[in-house]
């Protein structure tokens, strides 16, 4: 069976409420009912349940843009994956290359979230992808194992199929500088194909991989165009509903 193609915006740190709930609004409307794609949307932390209240009876699922390990308990700031799932979510963006850089989030980290979210039954969209300097060190294969390999060992086949990947290369994510089809489609190929033989066509055939980095409405035909592309995580276009809706229309 071909895979359905996923498009899930990451909102970042950005949007005051009101416009929050607009671009939902706008996102909902504009995607209608049974979209080509699934859609997906991230907001901060804050926005959640007001957002899942405007999504509501709408193709658009929720998504968060990070969650902790743990159930409950003394973790200042920290947000739980059972109050995701109450807050309306499905899925939820683990160990993003702004984590991993900026907040300095481990694999070890990021393999404990993967693992508390999908056995929570919360849709994983785990983001790997190499630094520019690894990339010219022709480490970015090696990037892709650790990452992979890290985050994800020890999942029953049940819970790999609540696993999405999105390749995000550092250096195309909110540069203006995207990856070309051909940079994507060889950096997928080479992360389905190890994972097929460690675990098998069932898993790596399902299993949708994204790309993210500068996507925009014109650069997404192409990309959504390679067979191991299976759709987009989108910044910074996800922030204007008629550019991410664009995106959504070049999935279908
Ligand atoms: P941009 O689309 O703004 O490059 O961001 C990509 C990204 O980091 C999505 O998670």
């Amino acid at each position: 069976m071909p895979r359905k193609k996923l498009v899930a915006g990451n909102w970042k740190m950005n949007t005051t409420l009101p416009e929050a709930k607009a671009l939902a609004e706008a996102v909902a409307k504009g995607v209608g009912t049974g979209p080509a794609a699934d859609v997906v949307v991230c907001p901060p932390f804050p926005w959640l349940v007001p957002v899942s209240e405007v999504l509501k009876g709408s193709a658009v699922g929720l998504g968060a843009q990070d969650v902790h390990n743990e159930a409950k308990g003394a973790f200042t700031g920290e947000v739980s994956t059972g109050m995701l799932k109450e807050a309306g979510c499905k899925y939820v963006v683990i160990g993003h290359s702004e984590r991993r850089h900026i907040l300095g989030e481990s694999d070890v980290t990021v393999h404990l979230k993967v693992h508390s979210a999908v056995e929570a039954g919360l849709t994983v969209i785990l983001c790997v992808g190499e630094t520019l300097v690894e990339r010219e060190r022709n480490l970015t294969e090696r990037v892709f194992q650790r990452q992979v390999y890290s985050a994800l060992a020890g999942l029953t086949d049940d819970q790999w199929h609540r696993v999405v990947i999105a390749y995000e290369p550092v250096w195309a994510i909110g540069t203006g500088k995207t990856a070309t089809p051909e940079q994507a489609q060889q950096a997928h190929l080479f992360i389905r194909t190890k994972i097929r033989a460690l675990h098998g066509e069932n898993i790596a055939g399902s299993l949708p991989i994204l790309y993210g980095g500068s996507v925009t409405p014109e650069t997404a035909a192409g990309l959504f165009s390679q067979p191991d592309v299976d759709g987009g995580l989108v910044g910074g276009a996800s922030l204007k509903a008629d550019q991410f809706l664009a995106i959504v229309k070049a999935a279908g």
